[in-house]
């Protein structure tokens, strides 16, 4: 007996360091309810309202006074919508610190809070590490290093000043035709789970209040990856470039409430024990009801079984999607399900009015403005906007480290632990630093905008080089072999004859939104017309896919000794090299089941589709 005393202490000493050395749990929101009583006291219908309208920046600058005009207390900057000054540190900088000083003239001089797609590094930004999407950190598996990442992408986002980023995407893409499958970590909802939660967690830190936290917002709430492909014409509004055809983007998940818990909530579990402060109902609907018009979801799940504290914001013009040719009772039925801000891009001084009038109507009772508000300014005060003494300008010391090598360095680490070897054919790799000369080729090798893939610079991102700093495949190839060793390059695979090896890097071109989805996920014609002028001059090929999703690579396998998924890197290449070269082991396991032919789709260990048989299984990952 006596024995086990010491033994007893010891577990109980350890159990206590574990528990002094788990993050303290963040703040309640709703502990700052009494100051905000207080502001709300002093508050009119208009500053309410106010806090509750969201615009894009450029169109709400473009009505000088309207900032003043209808109180407004956020504004966004949506994928193309960069600085008049262009896209520079400098630029985003100097706007954030305008539409700041805007907000401050109003008569309670609440601070703006400024939001921003910051989805993979602050990408909207010339400059700013970009890291990889989320279907590669999938890869990882790490959740530390996904809160790293999410530390650094709050300190780039605060160099702007901007104080928000509409992230993480805590999407469980359940069929990999949809265009936003990079977004989310993985078709596996235990490790959107834990990742979702270790971003949010890295990006508002353990105290919001940090000048280096930022608000986090998990989206899209809910079921946003699980909605089913269809020809039919969608209602609503199309994007311009839509392309032609096959829609999962925006569609309808049709599942019963049990798995849409099991699958679609469990990011939103996680993300609001760790505190986010924001999430953002979906454009999809649920068995036939809007997401964002849904009070069971929004007020009943959300709000009060899950107990989320913070607030909600709507989608890009998502509000006027739920009664399609109806603002009136569009904005009625959302805000009364529980929206409290909307994102109205250009349409917010109607927003504005429509509000007003259904309140004054007695249609969206003030009570509901009162929550709405109240969770807004929970947000602020837990942020420290409200604190007087402290500046809400941009603190542009930050800008010393945009972009750094130290930043750079972890996105590196995040690269070569995301990659996934897939065949090792006589175990070709590692490769040799002292080869005589390797043949790079391949449209994705020389290419840093296919690397950082949509939401970089751009919406829909670009092909090419999008932005400064970073390295390609191509480059890093060229740094990391011997003095000795030739490096040689042809976009189409030709000249390869003998080269000791050939590296060709292939894949998808860069995308956003519904514009990828996709019926076809075959390799492109140049791709595998790349492959295979280097294999027919007989030396050894080594395939890297830099692509948003698994892709049907059925032909061009066979041609490989060895294939590597990349999926999106961005910007440092170097994580790429490190295990090509053997410095590293690869560790990455697929986030997504790899189909062998589109018709296996939607293909994943969830649907209950019969025959689980993909080429590569979620998890699946070789190592050497
Ligand atoms: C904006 C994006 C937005 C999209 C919605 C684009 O013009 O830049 O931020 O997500 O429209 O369709
Ligand atoms: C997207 C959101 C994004 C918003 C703002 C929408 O089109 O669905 O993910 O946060 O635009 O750019």
């Amino acid at each position: 007996m006596k024995s086990y005393v010491p033994a007893v202490a010891i577990c109980l000493l350890l159990a206590g360091l574990a528990l002094a050395w788990m993050p303290p749990a963040p703040k309640r929101l709703s502990s700052y309810d009494p100051q905000v009583k207080e502001l709300l006291s002093k508050m009119t219908l208009d500053e309410k309202i106010g806090q509750m309208t969201q615009p894009e920046q450029d169109r709400v600058l473009s009505n000088p006074g309207d900032m003043q005009k209808y109180f407004i207390g956020s504004v966004l900057s949506g994928g193309d919508s960069d600085p008049s000054a262009g896209n520079t540190l400098q630029a985003w900088t100097d706007l954030y610190d305008k539409v700041q000083a805007e907000a401050m003239k109003t008569r309670l001089a609440i601070p703006v809070l400024y939001g921003i797609d910051a989805v993979h590094g602050h990408s909207n930004v010339l400059g700013a590490v970009m890291f990889p999407h989320n279907i590669a950190l999938g890869c990882t598996r790490d959740p530390k290093l996904v809160e790293k990442i999410g530390r650094i992408t709050a300190e780039e986002v605060r160099a702007t000043g901007i104080q928000w980023t509409f992230g993480p995407c805590v999407a469980v893409p359940q069929d990999i035709r949809w265009g936003r499958t990079y977004e989310g970590f993985s078709e596996d909802p235990k490790v959107v789970k834990r990742l979702g939660e270790a971003a949010v967690r890295g990006m508002q830190g353990s105290d919001l209040s940090s000048p280096l936290s930022i608000l986090a917002c998990a989206k899209h709430y809910v079921g946003d990856g699980g909605t089913s492909a269809t020809t039919a014409p969608r209602p609503g509004p199309v994007p311009a470039n839509a392309g032609a055809r096959l829609w999962l983007d925006q569609g309808e998940t049709k599942v019963d409430e049990a798995t849409l818990r099991r699958i679609h909530l469990q990011g939103y579990i996680s993300a609001v024990k760790a505190g986010v402060g924001s999430i953002m109902p979906s454009y999809s609907s649920w068995n036939g009801v809007k997401c964002s018009g849904s009070k069971r979801l929004l007020t009943e799940i959300l709000k009060q079984e899950l107990g989320f504290e913070g607030f909600l914001i709507s989608d890009y013009n998502a509000i006027s999607q739920v009664k399609p040719g109806d603002y009136k009772t569009s904005v009625e039925v959302s805000i009364n399900a529980g929206m409290d801000m909307a994102m109205e891009p250009s349409d917010y001084r109607n927003f504005f009015n429509t509000l007003k009038e259904l309140v004054t109507e007695g249609r969206v009772p003030m009570s509901r403005i009162d929550d709405a508000v109240t969770r807004i300014l929970r947000v602020k005060f837990a942020m420290g906007m409200m604190d007087k003494d402290r500046s809400q300008l941009a603190d542009r010391r930050l800008h010393s480290t945009f972009g750094s090598p130290e930043h750079r360095a972890v996105a590196r680490e995040a690269v070569r632990k995301s990659l996934v070897l897939l065949k090792n054919e006589r175990k070709i790799l590692p490769l040799s630093k002292q080869l005589d000369r390797i043949h790079v080729s391949g449209k994705s090798a020389d290419n840093i905008g296919n690397q950082c893939g949509g939401w970089t610079i751009r919406w829909q991102g670009q092909t090419g080089s999008v932005t400064p700093g970073g390295t390609t495949i191509l480059e890093a190839i060229r740094v990391s072999v011997s003095k000795t060793t030739q490096v040689t390059y042809s976009l189409d695979g030709t000249g390869a004859e003998g080269a000791a090896m050939g590296i060709v890097v292939i894949g998808e071109k860069p995308y956003a939104e519904g514009v990828g989805d996709r019926g076809d996920l075959a390799l492109d014609k140049e791709d595998l017309a790349a492959i295979a002028n280097v294999k027919k001059t007989g030396i050894p090929v080594v395939v890297i896919l830099v692509a948003g999703r698994p892709m049907i690579i059925g032909e061009a396998l066979p041609q490989a000794d060895a294939f590597m998924a990349a999926f999106l890197p961005g910007t440092e290449g170097q994580g790429v090299t490190d295990v090509l070269f053997g410095d590293f082991k690869p560790t990455g396991k697929l986030s997504f089941s790899w189909p062998k032919s589109m018709d296996q789709l939607p293909l994943n260990p969830n649907s209950p589709k019969a025959g689980y048989v993909p080429l590569f299984r979620l998890g699946y990952g070789l190592t050497y």
